[in-house]
């Protein structure tokens, strides 16, 4: 699958207790194949309920969403989290890695779930993308031994290791040096070059939205800006 984006009049409500509160509302957009968006916006704006909607986490939208051709809210559960594990990846602020299990176990968690890597693929993959993020000696660490900039490089190495169509990012170098931020920021430029992957992240940080073609500002929910420039 290539992961086209559509959205049409997309909004996300929230039960409140003094009523809905409106986390996104009316956002129409179109992302091709392959492109490469940043999302920006202030705390609040809605960045996070967006990245839920677009990694199919999340199918209590309004409107119209669909991924590579497909309507997120007519997928029942177990079809939604076979597109999820098969389609998308994820760095998501709290990087989600299980503390129980080494890194090794981490990374390659994403090819136990169906969807057709062999384990010696995913061992040999893994290894390779830590090596890629700079971490060549964490594989039979436990994740909680690593500081935060290193927790973050294995969630990303996680997300990566089944090539996804979709990749959705939450600030994905927030807890980066420079250096370390630029090396993975290449290793996203050649996984879309390579495999055609659709990356959407968010960000607050000016060196990442340089290097994003295409910025969307959300503000109050909605879509208030969408830019496109040469780089
Ligand atoms: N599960 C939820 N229940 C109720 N309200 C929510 C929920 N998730 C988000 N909201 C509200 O929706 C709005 C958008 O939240 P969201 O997390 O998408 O913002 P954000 O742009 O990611 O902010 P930040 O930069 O702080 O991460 C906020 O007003 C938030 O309080
Ligand atoms: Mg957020």
């Amino acid at each position: 699958m290539t992961a086209a984006i559509d959205a049409v009049g997309l909004g996300r409500r929230y039960a409140g207790p003094d009523g809905d509160i409106t986390a996104l509302s009316g956002v129409d957009l179109h992302i091709d194949a392959g492109e490469w968006v940043g999302i920006v916006g202030r705390s609040g704006a809605g960045k996070t309920t967006m990245l839920q909607l677009l990694g199919a986490l999340d199918r209590g939208y309004d409107g119209s969403l669909r991924i590579g051709g497909v309507e997120l809210k007519n997928l029942k559960d177990r079809a939604l989290s076979e597109f999820r594990n098969g389609h998308i990846g994820f760095v998501f602020q709290a990087f989600n890695l299980l503390p129980d299990l080494s890194v090794g176990a981490n990374v390659t968690m994403p090819a136990h779930f169906g969807a057709g890597m062999p384990q010696a693929e995913a061992t040999h993959r893994g290894r390779e993308l830590l090596a890629q993020v700079g971490l060549p000696d964490v594989w039979n660490k436990r994740p909680l031994t690593l500081s935060g900039g290193q927790r973050q490089r294995v969630a990303i190495a996680r997300a990566l290791l089944l090539r996804p169509a979709l990749l959705l990012c939450d600030e994905p170098t927030g807890a980066l040096d420079t250096k370390t931020a630029a090396a993975v920021l290449e290793l996203f430029s050649e996984l879309r070059q390579a495999h055609g992957t659709t990356l959407v992240l968010v960000t607050h940080d000016d060196e990442v939205k340089e290097r994003c073609p295409r910025v969307l500002t959300l503000d109050g929910g909605r879509l208030v800006a969408d830019e496109r420039r040469p780089l």
